[in-house]
């Protein structure tokens, strides 16, 4: 296994996010007219499978990853698994200019010593040069360490094995979601140019969100809330268990009030949520406003949220769609895609890194 936040390509692989409520697997071909979706899955985790990003019970995460590999209809074994941010301490440092290989590591692992809080024979360390350093080019380039603990890899490895599969490539879900946004941007104005634009991913449990001007991205944030609180409300409100309320959830069936009394408010306490973090972003940055909002995660396909996020920030609002302009194969239900799509950005991303970008 390559222990590597940065590849960015490899052979043939399926993208894998391991989430706090599900197992999402992304299939992607590509050719000269860009890429197909083979095929995804979406297979729920039994209850406290994951807790905080991590594994709680292998099992059931086993269990769903087998269920996801057979939905997907595919012999391929070789997967790219991500690490959730919060996993993985990053940082910018400048090293001089010129330095082979060898001599970078030895520097980067010295750099490391410095703000790594853990033995460093517990952690996995990775670099890329990011280029000539803006303020010395000529004698530094700046470049991007990323470490995580060993053992937050290691399980997530061991879960991928147990079900067959083989990992090739470790990445971290801001990264994989990045590289999604790539297919995004190309549908906003102008491909988002000179824009900022929030990519807020509402799921089950957490928001992300990840502010990209210019393409490039400038600043994250997450924090805890998602679509379970609205689960949660209507097992209250309405007498059922947590199975019952997430069906008719997505499928409808719950009583008449439910779109007045018990979405709509939620709806309105997302766009609040959404525009809070507009807000923390333009107040601790150089930055004045977002032009635009990029809502992803399952909970941007509750139809009345975009323009409820609209009205609240007044920023051109649109829900992810990675998939879109790619063909799809024969096993994709099409109808189904357009909901699906935002909560697939991170399988989607990690797909992506079977070709080169
Ligand atoms: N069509 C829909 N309408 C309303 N809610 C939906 C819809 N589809 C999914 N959701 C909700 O979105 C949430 C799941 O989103 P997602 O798949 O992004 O979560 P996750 O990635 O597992 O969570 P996290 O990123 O917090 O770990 C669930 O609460 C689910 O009920
Ligand atoms: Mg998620």
């Amino acid at each position: 296994m390559k222990f590597d936040f940065f590849t960015t390509s490899a052979p043939h692989v399926i993208g894998v996010d391991i989430s706090s409520a599900f197992v999402k697997m992304v299939d992607l071909s590509a050719d000269k007219a860009g890429y197909k979706l083979e095929s995804y899955a979406i297979v729920p985790l039994a209850k406290a499978a994951m807790a905080d990003g991590n594994i709680a019970n292998l099992d059931s995460v086993v269990d769903a990853i087998r269920r996801a590999l057979k939905q997907l209809g595919t012999r391929e074994k070789s997967v790219a698994l991500a690490l959730p941010a919060a996993a993985v301490i990053t940082k910018k440092v400048l090293m001089p200019a010129g330095m082979r290989e060898e001599e970078m590591e030895v520097q980067v692992e010295a750099e490391a010593h410095q703000y790594i809080p853990f033995p460093l024979d517990e952690v996995n360390i990775d670099f890329q040069v990011l280029g000539p350093a803006p303020n010395n080019p000529e004698e530094e380039v700046e470049v991007l360490i990323a470490a995580s603990r060993k053992e937050r890899i290691e399980d997530r490895i061991a879960a991928a094995e147990a079900a067959g599969l083989k990992v090739v490539i470790m990445d971290v879900e801001t990264y994989a979601t990045e590289a999604a946004y790539t297919m995004i941007s190309q549908q906003l104005p102008n491909g988002a140019a000179g824009q900022t634009v929030m990519i807020a991913d509402i799921g089950a449990s957490m928001m992300h969100v990840d502010v990209l001007h210019d393409n490039q991205s400038v600043y994250t944030s997450e924090q805890s809330f998602g679509g379970s609180q609205l689960t949660l409300e209507i097992q209250r409100r309405y007498g059922l268990t947590p199975e019952e309320a997430e069906i008719g959830k997505l499928r409808g069936g719950l009583p008449e009030n439910y779109e007045l009394d018990v979405l709509q408010p939620f709806v309105q306490t997302l766009a609040t949520e959404v525009a809070r973090a507009v807000q923390f972003f333009t107040s601790s940055t150089q930055y004045n406003h977002v032009d635009h909002i990029v809502l992803a995660g399952g909970c941007a396909a509750i139809p009345a949220l975009s323009i409820a996020v609209q009205e609240r920030t007044r920023a051109n609002t649109v829900v992810a769609n990675p998939f879109h302009g790619m063909k799809p194969g024969s096993a994709v239900k099409t109808r189904q895609i357009a909901s699906d799509a935002p909560a697939l950005l991170i399988a989607c991303g990690l797909a992506m890194r079977s070709f080169s970008q």
